[in-house]
């Protein structure tokens, strides 16, 4: 599987099976990890084999079960770091999806247990993200029309890369599935990309995801950011 078959693939998966992810699949997850925290200034953690951190009974909404590996998306506390998490956790997410795992990620329903993984000075934990086999595939969002999501310059038509970096950024998790983003296609052929208002938070992170899914699919050759 492809990253790009990744994106359509991909839904959250809130319940798992016991069987426990292979360590090749971990060494593959890790060496991305690696490159990550690296590339994007994070301090990624994979926690495997540890149940507490979803322990049934603890939260009612999401209703995940059978979770006992996840990313720490540990790192500084500043918006930039916000949207490197998006970025880089999703390049995790669909490399997991590539590799037959499913993924979800929780903002608030998990409980951090002390020793599971480590946080140097001024880093905090932003969210997780429960991997593992899932006992299904998920569902598809519905998908809203993609024109409410981006601006062109004087309205002119889309180009086709645009178009397919509009479908894939549509395709991505945001948060409770609000989509508070837009995207902007400029004279020069830049890209730009916004978060919109929402109370429930988590627009930087969604950001970053949804501009890593826009990437992958339109080709960094056709474009530049804003
Ligand atoms: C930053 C972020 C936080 C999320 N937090 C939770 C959560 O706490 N609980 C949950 O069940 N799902 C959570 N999700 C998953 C979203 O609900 C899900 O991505 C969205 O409904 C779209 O569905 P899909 O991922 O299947 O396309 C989160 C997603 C993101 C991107």
């Amino acid at each position: 599987m492809t990253i790009q078959e990744a994106i359509v693939a991909r839904h959250s998966v809130r319940k798992y099976t016991d069987q426990a992810i292979e360590p090749e699949k971990i060494a593959a997850l890790q060496g991305c990890i690696d490159a990550c925290n690296e590339e994007g200034r994070l301090h990624i953690q994979l926690v495997t084999q540890e149940p507490k951190a979803f322990a049934a009974g603890l939260w009612k909404y999401g209703s995940f079960s059978g979770v006992k590996n996840y990313l720490v998306m540990a790192a500084t506390k500043d918006k930039g770091a916000e949207e490197r998490i998006g970025y880089y956790g999703e390049k995790i997410v669909l490399l997991a999806q590539t590799l037959g795992l499913n993924s979800c990620w929780v903002g608030l329903t998990y409980k951090i247990i002390p020793g599971t993984f480590t946080l140097a000075e001024g880093e905090t934990v932003h969210c997780v993200v429960a991997l593992g086999y899932g006992q299904n595939q998920g569902v598809q969002h519905a998908l809203k029309p993609m024109e409410k999501f981006y601006e062109t310059p004087a309205g002119q038509p889309a180009p086709q890369w645009f178009l397919d970096g509009m479908m894939a950024a549509l395709l991505a998790p945001t948060a409770i599935n609000q989509q508070k983003f837009k995207f902007i296609l400029h004279e020069d052929g830049g890209v730009e990309a916004q978060t919109l208002f929402s109370m429930a938070g988590y627009t930087t992170i969604d950001l970053g995801i949804v501009k890593y899914h826009f990437e992958t699919a339109a080709g960094t050759a056709n474009f530049h950011w804003k």
